[in-house]
C-alpha cells in the first residue's frame, strides 16, 4: 500500500475521545495541544472531571519543560468539551478514538453505537493493545471505517502508533488514519496481517518474559535485570531496532556475517530461555516484590515517578525528534 501521500477526504479538525482513563486522557492532551476540537465522553462521569484535571496538569508540565509554548495551555484547554451522552459526543466529529476497557464485548458495543450516529466519513479507531479489528468491526454496519490505532503510554509523548486494519477496513481508512497520525507528529506503522499484540507489544512481552524468568531463576535481582536492559540494549533501541543494532555489531560484514558466524551461538541462549505462556506464580510474586525494592520506586510517589519518566521522555524526544 502506498502511504507516501496524504490529505484524503475530510480534513480532521474535530475528534472524540471515548473512555478517558490513562490512555484516553493522554490522547485528548495530544489532540488539544495540536489545536483540534476534542469531545470527551466516559461511561463514568467522575472520570471526566479527573481527565480534565490530568489534561491540564499534563499541559502545564509540558509547558514548564518548554515542550509546548505557555500560550498553548489555555488554547488547548479551550478545545475540550465534556459530554454525558456518547451519541452527542460523536455526532459531529471526523475521528473517534475509543479507549475503553480491553474487551471484545465493550468495544463491539461501543463501535456499534458510535457507527450508528457518527458522520459517515468519520474514522472509528480503537486504542486496543492487542484485540483483532476483524472481530470488533463485525458489530458495525460500516466496517470499512474501523481501525486499530494503538498508541504507547503516554500517548501525548511516545511517537509510535500501530495501525491495524481488520479484514473489512478500507485502504482509504488506513491512508487517512496514517496521514492524520503523521500530521500529529506520530510515527505510524501499518500491520499487513492481524496478529494478537500487534508488533510492539509482542516484542515487549518477549523481552519481559525473559526478564521475569531471569529474576524467578535467581540469576540476578530485578533491579539488575532492569539495568541490564535500559543501560545496555535499551539505550540503542530509542533510535534503532534490533536488526540495525546487530547489523552494526557484525562489523563490515553486517547482519549477514553476524547471522552466519555468530547466530549459531544464540541457539544455546534460545534453548535455555523461558517458553512459558502464562506467568508462573513464583515469577509474579518475585517481580511484584522486586519492584517495591527498587531504590527509585522506594524514593518517589507514583505521581513523582510519572513526572520522572516524562521528564526523561521529553529530553529524549527533543534530542531525537527535535
Ligand atoms: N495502559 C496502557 O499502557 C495502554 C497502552 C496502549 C493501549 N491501551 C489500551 O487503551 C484502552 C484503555 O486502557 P486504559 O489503560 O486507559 O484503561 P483505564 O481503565 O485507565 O481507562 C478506561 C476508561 O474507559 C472507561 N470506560 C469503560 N467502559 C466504557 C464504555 N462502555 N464507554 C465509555 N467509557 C468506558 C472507564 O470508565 C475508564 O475511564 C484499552 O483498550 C487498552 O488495552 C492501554
Amino acid at each position: 500500500m502506498d502511504l507516501s501521500f496524504g490529505g484524503f477526504g475530510v480534513e480532521i479538525g474535530r475528534v472524540a475521545c471515548v473512555g478517558v482513563g490513562t490512555i484516553g486522557h493522554g490522547w485528548a492532551t495530544l489532540f488539544a495541544m495540536k489545536g483540534l476540537e476534542v469531545n470527551l465522553y466516559d461511561v463514568e462521569p467522575s472520570k471526566l472531571e479527573w481527565a480534565l484535571r490530568r489534561i491540564e496538569a499534563n499541559l502545564e508540565f509540558l509547558a514548564s519543560r518548554d515542550y509546548i509554548e505557555s500560550g498553548t495551555v489555555s488554547r488547548a484547554l479551550g478545545k475540550l468539551k465534556s459530554f454525558k451522552s456518547l451519541e452527542e459526543a460523536v455526532r459531529d466529529v471526523e475521528y473517534i478514538q475509543e479507549s475503553a476497557y480491553e474487551s471484545y464485548s465493550v468495544k463491539r458495543g461501543l463501535f456499534r453505537r458510535i457507527d450508528g450516529v457518527a458522520p459517515r466519513s468519520a474514522i472509528i479507531a480503537t486504542s486496543s493493545s492487542g484485540l483483532l479489528m476483524s472481530e470488533i468491526q463485525k458489530a458495525t454496519s460500516n466496517p470499512d471505517r474501523c481501525i486499530v490505532v494503538h498508541p504507547w503510554n503516554p500517548p501525548h509523548l511516545i511517537p509510535l502508533v500501530e495501525l491495524v486494519p481488520g479484514d473489512m477496513t478500507s485502504e482509504e481508512t488506513v491512508k487517512r488514519a496514517y496521514s492524520f497520525m503523521e500530521r500529529l507528529g506520530k510515527v505510524p506503522v501499518v500491520l499487513r496481517k492481524e496478529v494478537p499484540g500487534y508488533i510492539g507489544n509482542r516484542l515487549q512481552v518477549a523481552v519481559w518474559r525473559e526478564a521475569l524468568d531471569l529474576v524467578d531463576r535467581g540469576v540476578a535481582s530485578l533491579e539488575d535485570v532492569e539495568k541490564a536492559l535500559y543501560a545496555g540494549p535499551g539505550i540503542r533501541w530509542a533510535f534503532m531496532g534490533s536488526n540495525l543494532t546487530l547489523h552494526l555489531g557484525g562489523g563490515e560484514g553486517g547482519l549477514k556475517y553476524l547471522i552466519e558466524h555468530l547466530g549459531g551461538k544464540y541457539s544455546e541462549y534460545w534453548r535455555d530461555m523461558a517458553k512459558w505462556t502464562s506467568i508462573p506464580d513464583s515469577a509474579a510474586e518475585k517481580a511484584v516484590e522486586g519492584i517495591k525494592e527498587m531504590e527509585l520506586v522506594k524514593s518517589k510517589s507514583f505521581q513523582e515517578l510519572i513526572e520522572w519518566r516524562d521528564e526523561k521522555l521529553i529530553a529524549l524526544l527533543k534530542l531525537l525528534y527535535k
